[in-house]
């Protein structure tokens, strides 16, 4: 019998525009496009939330967006907070740092004493993942076996998207479709990353459900990896 990953399920959700966006531009906060979503739709992402042990976006995301990633609009409990940060460079007045809610931030070795304890003074809980970068695989060991995190959720960007997929870690994505189009080439998409090289590369998503909550289209699909 295949033995089972050491990591948690996890799922990417996402708010995305017709042309893939998931933001108006480079360097501009998903906030904006947020305020679009259907009330009903809100109500959906906090609710997956609160039914998720744990959520992490990425440390650009953290700077840009200046997220707060707890459950709001719903009664029920804030997930752990994950935030990978290679460097520990979260700012130290970051929300995500608030008494809401556990933060673990994860850092490499080489992370620099000083940033790493201003991070402890602030109440998150830093764990060492990796030696020059964060190492997802084992992030996603850690948090199932000392943390207790069975069921994960991601909320982007772009750039983390693409680790966790490219190292398969990814179980499950819930898209919520915004109805505009914003182009940009260069305007953040669902995932960032590296092309891929041939057509067997592809990661082949199987469409599972589709449903209206309240005005936005949502798709959920399982990931199957080549
Ligand atoms: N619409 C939506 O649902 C949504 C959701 C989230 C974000 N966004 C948007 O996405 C944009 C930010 O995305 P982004 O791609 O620039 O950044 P990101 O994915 O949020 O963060 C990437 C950063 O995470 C850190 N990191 C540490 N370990 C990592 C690892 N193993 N793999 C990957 N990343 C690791 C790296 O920074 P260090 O080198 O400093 O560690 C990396 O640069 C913003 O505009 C935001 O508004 C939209």
């Amino acid at each position: 019998m295949a033995e089972s990953p050491k990591k948690p399920h996890v799922l990417m959700m996402s708010e995305i525009t017709a042309d893939g966006k998931l933001t108006l531009k480079r360097g501009a906060s998903s906030k904006i496009l947020m305020k679009y979503m259907d009330p009903a739709t809100e109500i959906l992402l906090h609710t997956t939330r609160a039914e998720y042990d744990a959520i992490m976006v990425g440390s650009n995301t953290i700077k840009i967006d200046n997220s707060y990633l707890t459950v709001r609009h719903i009664k029920g409990k804030s997930p752990i907070r994950v935030i990978p940060s290679s460097m520990a460079d979260i700012p130290p007045d970051a929300n995500v740092l608030s008494p809401d809610a556990p933060t673990i931030v994860a850092v490499a070795e080489k992370a620099p004493p000083d940033r790493v304890d201003a991070l402890r003074k602030k109440g998150a809980k830093v764990l060492v993942a990796g030696i020059d970068h964060v190492s997802l695989p084992l992030l996603m060991r850690l948090l199932l076996e000392e943390h207790g995190v069975k069921k994960l959720m991601i909320e982007g960007g772009p750039t983390l998207n693409w680790h966790m997929l490219h190292h398969r870690l990814v179980d499950e994505i819930r898209l919520i479709h915004l109805p505009f189009i914003v182009g940009g080439s260069d305007t953040p998409s669902l995932v960032g990353g590296m092309h891929i090289d041939s057509e067997q590369d592809m990661i082949r998503l199987v469409l599972k459900n589709h449903y209206l909550c309240g005005t936005n289209l949502v798709t959920e699909y399982d990931v199957l990896y080549p």
